[in-house]
């Protein structure tokens, strides 16, 4: 864990210009080590404090992803090169974001330990205020993380526990769950004792369940069950700590090879995983201190997302990777992979969140 300091008031005057105009200058990274990767890593957005939960809408085109403890919702459009932020009035934690199918402007949100409803232009500074909030963990100090969709449409958002006082950055361990969202409206609890739910992939023939729980230091696979959503038989196919990897493993997703790409918070890099013989095939490097989700996009699928975080670091850290906290755009990756699901939610009048 690095050196951690309240940056709380920071200002944010220079993002809120960037946030107006819009439009970013791209910006290659060129540094010797990286060189020679045949990666080619852009920074497409300015640095946010906790980027997170990248997900590519092939419907808007557009890589929706948040920043967490700003209570931000944020779209990068790669065709206009433009980026745009929301604030959801009201929330702190807002943890992630996933479009509605077939519901143009709404979203489902994490919203501290709920899940809600904001309907956004994916333009405008505000959202609408959440509606149809559900509590999902009721562990008190509990929030969601990390959440998506499956094949079908069944939402998937995993909790953890609260930061310890006095240890910022360090979290009460074994306190959380991964929660799945089902087709009847009702909360099914999936796994329990999670320190951190993170990563979150299914393998292309919904045999296969990938999971992080960052405090265990390695990925692991369950069998999959897509009718029912039931998880067993789950196994470590990557231990970080045995591999002498650095870096706590953060989000995740999969290619169209099946190999896994693992964000690594603590850490500047990305791991190429291949899950079947838990092996690591490269790794890519980023300007930034803390890496923590990607999500394959664009029209081919080809360009890899990446989001950073640059959460408490020192003034010394800030100014030695100032760019810790952007979206990053990964091109000749050499891999494709797939575009985000959308929830299949169907909003009832009772106020009652229920899918369909
Ligand atoms: C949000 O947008 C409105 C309308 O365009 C503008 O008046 C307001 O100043 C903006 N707020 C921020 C914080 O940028
Ligand atoms: C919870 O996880 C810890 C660490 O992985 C393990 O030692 C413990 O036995 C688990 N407890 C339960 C109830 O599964």
């Amino acid at each position: 864990m690095p050196m951690l300091y309240n940056n709380n008031n920071r200002p944010l005057v220079f993002w809120s210009m960037l946030i107006c105009s819009g439009l970013l200058a791209k910006m290659t990274i060129a540094k010797p080590a990286e060189a020679r990767q045949k990666f080619n890593v852009e920074r497409v957005s300015p640095a946010l404090e906790l980027g997170e939960g990248p997900h590519w809408d092939s419907s808007t085109r557009s890589l929706y992803f948040v920043d967490l403890h700003q209570g931000k919702i944020n779209r990068y459009h790669p065709e206009s090169n433009s980026y745009f932020s929301a604030n959801i009035e009201g929330y702190k934690d807002v943890t992630l974001i996933v479009p509605i199918e077939d519901k143009a402007d709404l979203f489902v949100v994490g919203l501290g330990p709920s899940i809600g409803i904001v309907q956004w232009d994916g333009r405008s500074n505000t959202t609408s205020q959440p509606e149809y909030v559900k509590l999902i963990d009721e562990t008190p100090g509990n929030r969601l993380n990390d959440g998506k969709a499956d094949a079908t449409g069944r939402l998937w958002v995993g909790t953890m526990g609260s930061e310890i006082p006095d240890n910022p950055g360090h979290y009460y361990k074994r306190r959380g769950s991964l929660f799945s969202i089902e087709s009847d409206g009702t909360v099914n609890k999936r796994l329990s004792n999670v320190s951190i739910s993170n990563g979150m992939a299914w393998s292309s023939d919904n045999k296969e369940f990938y999971f992080v729980d960052t405090y265990k230091f390695a990925v692991e696979a369950y069998d999959f069950d897509i009718v029912t959503g039931d998880l067993t038989n789950g196994r470590v196919i990557f231990d970080l700590t045995a591999n002498k990897v650095a870096g706590d493993p953060d989000g995740m997703t999969i290619d169209k090879n099946g190999n896994l790409w693992v964000a690594c918070f603590n850490s500047n890099h990305i791991l190429k995983i291949d899950p079947i013989t838990g092996t690591l095939l490269t790794t890519v490097q980023f300007p930034a201190y803390q890496v923590t989700s990607a999500a394959f996009g664009g029209p081919k699928l080809d360009e890899l997302y990446v989001t950073t975080a640059g959460y408490q670091l020192t003034e010394a850290q800030k100014a030695k990777r100032p760019y810790s906290g952007a979206l990053f755009r990964v091109t000749n990756t050499g891999s494709t992979g797939f575009e985000g699901v959308s929830a299949k939610i169907h909003l009832c009048p009772e106020n009652q969140l229920h899918t369909i």
